[in-house]
């Protein structure tokens, strides 16, 4: 995993030498100041558009005619389908975003809470109990939103674990998109199958309710459906297990710990500032549309434009003294689910797991802290530019 981290595109500052891995904030501030649209002609991939201002940012998620979310099936689209709701424009997004929506509503989500989130969680938490050596993202983070989205789509639990793996080497897609593309094809004919089942017999799961959305008498073709679930794949497994580790190292790193076991309302706040201040995914992208500006730099049709998330939200027009990792900060502004049409469907999904499994870790191991060892605290900085998260959490769970 660490591997691969190491290898991903250090898209989100173009500059050579790169920006720093563990801290890009600095440079972000840098550019927000001097440069806040940098332009570059990339050998490959045409002109980009890299842009750091929070108002800026904002503009360039929701003005979708200026801006297109094209740029999203060129990237992922060989690999993910046809379906890819994060690749359309209105009115086609309109119209597929309400067909898959259900599924995602608050009061769809209450429903998964205990039976699905809690259960896993809690699964996961006994096992981790037991382990010599754990930590927190293997043992944790990285198989918890997998599981989650496993047994929201009502995929046998004999499955689980061919579904994992696929699912990791989708999520590699920009790494090594040819291993992803293999994985996309297994994983395509694994659904299929699973699809037919559930026409002949509809269960309580999300494939059963995409087999069954009708919008204005329009169904799912099979195509979108499967589409669908493998952009769940890379849009709520990694995104998700990223964050949960951004936010255990941080109040470890901060020794914070403490303040939450003391009072678990803070949790929330927790959650909401881990958010703001390490976007898991730091980059989206967008393509210009008419030749334009924007903070008064010429962009022309077709450009590639980057808004950096992680930039936007430490800019101080938006969120006073962005450094501090403050719990008690009065609001936030915050792009990390993006902003407009296309804002996080899974939003809810993820701050519920993120809140259950907090509860959990909380209640359960109250003296939490690192292990002793070498490079225990280095392995846990979240470092990347792409996304960002700590390769590793090692941590004494007990007394
Ligand atoms: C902390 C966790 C998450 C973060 C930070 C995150 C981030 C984002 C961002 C930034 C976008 C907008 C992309 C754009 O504007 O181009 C997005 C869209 C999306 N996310 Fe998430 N996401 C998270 C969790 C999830 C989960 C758990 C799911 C589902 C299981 C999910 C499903 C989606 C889908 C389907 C879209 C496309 C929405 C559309 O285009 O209308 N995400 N997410």
């Amino acid at each position: 995993m660490a591997l691969v981290d190491d290898r991903l595109p250090d898209i989100a500052m173009p500059f050579d030498p790169p920006a720093d891995r563990r801290n890009p904030y600095d440079d972000y501030a840098r550019c927000r100041e001097e440069t806040p649209v940098v332009v570059r002609d990339m050998p490959g991939l045409g002109t980009i558009a890299w842009v750091y201002r929070y108002e800026d940012v904002i503009e360039t998620l929701q003005n979708y005619e200026r801006f297109s979310n094209s740029a999203a099936r060129v990237f992922l689209g060989p690999a993910l389908g046809e379906g890819l709701l994060v690749g359309y424009d209105p009115p086609e997004h309109g119209h597929l975003r309400k067909l898959v929506s259900p599924a995602f509503t608050p009061a769809a989500l209450a429903r998964l809470k205990e039976e699905v989130v809690r259960k896993t969680v809690v699964e996961l938490l006994d096992e981790m109990a037991v382990a010599a050596d754990p930590d927190l993202v293997s043992d944790l983070a990285f198989i918890l939103p997998a599981k989650v989205i496993s047994r929201m789509l009502g995929l046998p639990e004999s499955d689980f674990e061919t579904f994992r793996d696929l699912a990791m080497e989708i999520i590699l897609i920009a790494a090594e998109p040819e291993t992803a593309m293999k994985a996309a094809e297994r994983l395509r004919g694994y659904l299929h199958d699973i699809m037919a089942e559930r026409r002949k017999q509809p269960q309580e799961d999300v494939i059963s309710s995409l087999v069954e959305a009708k919008v204005d008498g329009d169904v799912l073709s099979d195509e979108q459906i499967i589409s669908f679930i493998l952009t769940l794949l890379p849009a709520g497994i990694e995104t998700t297990y990223r964050t949960l580790g951004n936010l255990c190292s941080k109040l470890l790193l901060e020794d914070m710990w403490g303040e939450l076991v003391a009072d678990p309302t803070l949790i929330r706040a927790s959650i909401e500032e881990i958010l703001r201040f390490e976007a898991p995914l730091q980059v989206v992208f967008r393509t210009v549309v008419n030749d334009t500006q924007v903070a008064g730099v010429e962009l022309k049709a077709g450009t590639f434009v980057i808004p950096v998330l992680g930039s936007a939200n430490h800019d101080m027009a938006a969120n006073p003294d962005p450094g501090e990792f403050d719990l008690r900060r009065n609001g936030r502004k915050i792009t990390t689910f993006g902003s407009g049409l296309h804002t996080c469907l899974g939003m809810f999904l993820a701050k519920q797991e993120l809140q259950v499994v907090m509860e959990e870790l909380v209640a359960r191991f109250p003296s939490m802290r690192f292990a002793t060892g070498k490079g225990v605290r280095e392995d846990a900085q979240p470092r990347g530019l792409m996304v960002r998260s700590p390769r590793a959490i090692r941590v004494i769970l007990g007394n």
